[in-house]
């Protein structure tokens, strides 16, 4: 076979992806339809059967749902990773794990390019392409949705109907949606005006808020070197855990932000993201490194946490200052263990209670009852010296 002409795809079973498979075989290219399972849900088996109607020689599924949890989602929950206060990063951390399994792919089965179904004023074609540059400079990059000339969904569908290509155009949802264990991305149709309040219909992975229990559920959690390892007493795995966290915060409303956001590519847009358990385990790690974390430590990781919230939204994954970035914070976590209990709420996760082993915080210290043992005569000293540089001549 022609390794020149040999193509590796990132496909989603959606209509864009679906229409790519044609327009690079109609280009003379043998398709490899390559699936990453991070969670997105929906069935595998008829989008591979989707894929080969569309012209692909070979569809390839891999789960990478708990490679996608502990190598990724959690790095960034030991960082403290949110982008622009509301966004936990859900689709920008799959995006690097994807490219990584298209390289992969690609180099399994000697094919010359990777391709994927990005349009071209959005972050992921950037994500998908820096991951590719970064581990495989030498892999040709096609983008059909920056090449080919139509401009319409509609346009799609037509091409699809014309080619006899298996799309189901009848389950359109208004929004554009991206899921995966880590929350949903939602964004376009009535989004698209920021004054318009987000509709119930919007809405995938939690219940309204106003409509959650009256009464709070507690979860506890318990953290070990700054990731979850159990709930309620019982030890869970990373994906395991995450989905159980989503249903219980789900039925609670907990999770919801919405968020006029600054795209790498310039544009500001409006999307809303759903993320429960995310929520809960950034609120909880947060009290957490609260109670072990000295004061310096803790502030100087607030600026990193921005740093490396920045580098996952704009696709510097695979980049030097984001490996280093990784030491300092495996470095901080190394005292970031123990249980947080969280009371959830009509739409929030509180946290009300927390404990560890190498815990900062000392009762005698504190106190204002008796037994109390800071030595109040220091204090005086200390605010002489610390206040002297204001101290006004006049
Ligand atoms: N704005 C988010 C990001 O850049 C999500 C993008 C994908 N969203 C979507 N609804 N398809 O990470």
């Amino acid at each position: 076979m022609d390794k020149e002409k040999k193509v590796v795809l990132a496909y989603s079973g959606g209509l864009d992806t679906s229409v790519a498979v044609r327009w690079l075989a109609d280009k003379g290219y043998d398709v490899i339809a390559y699936m990453a399972d991070v969670g997105q849900g929906g069935d595998f088996k008829k989008l591979r059967k989707r894929a080969l109607s569309a012209g692909a020689i070979k569809v390839v599924v891999e789960d990478l749902k708990e490679e996608f949890a502990k190598d990724f989602v959690f790095k960034s929950l030991k960082a403290g990773a949110v982008y622009e206060s509301n966004y936990l990063l859900a689709t920008a951390l799959s995006r690097p794990l994807i490219a990584k399994g298209l390289v992969k792919t690609a180099r399994k089965e000697k094919a010359e390019a990777v391709g994927h179904g990005c349009t071209g004023k959005g972050n992921d074609q950037v994500r998908f392409e820096v991951t590719v540059m970064a581990l495989a400079p030498d892999l040709k990059i096609i983008a059909p949705l920056r090449e080919w000339d139509m401009h319409s969904r509609d346009e799609e569908i037509e091409y699809a109907k014309e080619r006899d290509i298996d799309i189901d155009v009848t389950k359109k949802s208004p929004y554009s949606l991206d899921q995966n264990i880590w929350g949903i991305s939602i964004e376009c149709g009535v989004l698209e005006d920021p004054w318009n309040e987000p509709p119930q219909d919007a809405y995938k992975m939690t219940v309204d808020p106003q409509k959650a229990p009256n009464r709070a559920a507690y979860v506890e959690i318990e953290f070990k070197k700054g990731c979850p390892v159990a709930l309620n007493g019982k030890t869970y795995r990373a994906v395991e855990l995450i989905t159980r966290l989503n249903e219980i915060g789900g039925k609670h409303g907990v999770g919801r932000t919405d968020l006029v956001e600054n795209r790498l590519i310039g544009i500001k847009s409006r999307e809303i993201y759903e993320a429960p358990a995310g929520w809960i385990l950034h609120n909880s790690h947060k009290e957490l490194e609260a109670l072990v974390l000295d004061r310096e430590l803790t502030h100087f990781k607030q600026g990193i946490s921005l740093k490396y919230a920045e580098l996952v939204y704009y696709g510097l994954w695979f980049t030097p200052l984001k490996k280093a970035l990784d030491g300092f914070i495996d470095k901080t976590q190394e005292n970031v263990s123990g249980t947080v209990k969280v009371k959830l709420l009509k739409g929030t996760a509180s946290v009300v209670a927390r404990k560890s082993q190498h815990s900062l915080y000392k009762k005698e210290m504190a106190t204002y009852d008796p037994g109390d043992k800071f030595d109040r005569s220091v204090a005086e000293g200390f605010i002489k010296v610390w206040g002297m540089p204001y101290k006004s001549n006049q």
